[in-house]
């Protein structure tokens, strides 16, 4: 009579799929490896189960999970598109941002931090462009304790007016368009000139467009602008502003939107403030603090 560790053998049944072929994990000498290992195959054997998965069912999912991977090149990571819709990215970034109370919260990186953001001096106007709304960003970096970081890096990327990246239209868009990496002053603040960014659809033309597509799911990501902001003896922190009042704040394709993240492009009437920064005036000004917690 076979056991269950005879897993290469007989032992194969439905009922002890899932034991059987775990078992078969049993020597993976790397102990987080064979965790990882033999939860999924629970976990999937659960699955496969749970939802009486069709022999012509799974092969569609093979199928699409090939066209996922042949979707992949250099510049294009249809896999993350594909972790993202499922919000299995921003589960992965709560579990391993856990933040102390007052510390900014992040949110995904997305794929079109692709190219290294060019250094700009503090209150350079980072839009080429002719289009789009003003806007002056003021931020300060601080420490969970409310000290202010001198010489904090800040990358900043954000889509134009019509929610295309500069990677995204090489041909008409100067690479580093809407990309800034900025230096805190010594009173831990930057600011920067820029335009208000508009909503955008995540990448449809692959996959997981279809996928969207098939659920009647919408693709689009609300107004945004991303940061990562680094220091000395500070944990990196990857995070974005969202525009208060865009459209599908409550719906984003890939579940980024935090409470706390939302943040105010209130147009201000101040002439001296707008000649100070080189804006018009009136402007839309939105204020961001970027709150590091300690290396752990
Ligand atoms: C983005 O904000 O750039 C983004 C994030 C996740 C998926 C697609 C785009
Ligand atoms: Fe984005």
């Amino acid at each position: 009579m076979s056991s269950v560790s005879d897993h290469l053998g007989p032992g194969f049944t439905e009922e002890a799929s899932a034991e059987v072929t775990a078992a078969a994990f049993d020597g993976t000498p790397d102990a987080r490896l064979r965790e990882i290992l033999q939860r999924l195959t629970h976990h999937v054997h659960a699955f496969v189960k749970d939802i009486g998965l069709t022999q012509s069912e799974w092969e569609q999912g093979i199928e699409f999970l090939t066209a996922t991977g042949q979707k992949c090149d250099a510049t294009r990571q249809e896999f993350i598109l594909l972790s993202d819709v499922f919000g299995v990215s921003m589960l992965v970034d709560a579990i391993t941002h856990r933040v102390p109370r007052g510390a900014t919260e992040s949110t995904v990186l997305g794929p079109f931090h692709m190219t290294e953001s060019p250094r700009r001096e503090l209150g350079e106007n980072i839009s080429a462009g002719e289009g789009g709304d003003p806007c002056l960003i003021l931020g300060t970096v601080r420490s969970v304790d409310g000290e202010p970081i001198p010489d904090a890096v800040v990358d900043v990327w954000q889509a134009d007016d019509h929610g295309f990246y500069d990677v995204q239209n090489p041909g008409t868009t100067p690479a580093g368009n809407l990309r800034g990496l900025f230096t805190t002053d010594p009173k831990g603040s930057f600011h920067f000139r820029t335009i208000v960014p508009a909503p955008y659809p995540i990448p449809t033309d692959g996959p997981v467009g279809m996928l969207l597509e098939r659920a009647h799911r919408h693709p689009y990501r609300p107004a945004h602008i991303h940061f990562i902001a680094q220091a000395d003896g500070c944990r990196p922190l990857i995070t974005h502003i969202f525009v208060a009042g865009s459209p599908y704040l409550d719906s984003d394709a890939v579940f980024g939107v935090k409470d706390s993240l939302i943040t105010a492009f209130r147009t201000i009437d101040d002439p001296v403030l707008a000649q100070r920064y080189g804006m018009p005036n009136p402007c839309t000004v939105a204020r961001i603090d970027l709150v590091l917690a300690a290396e752990s």
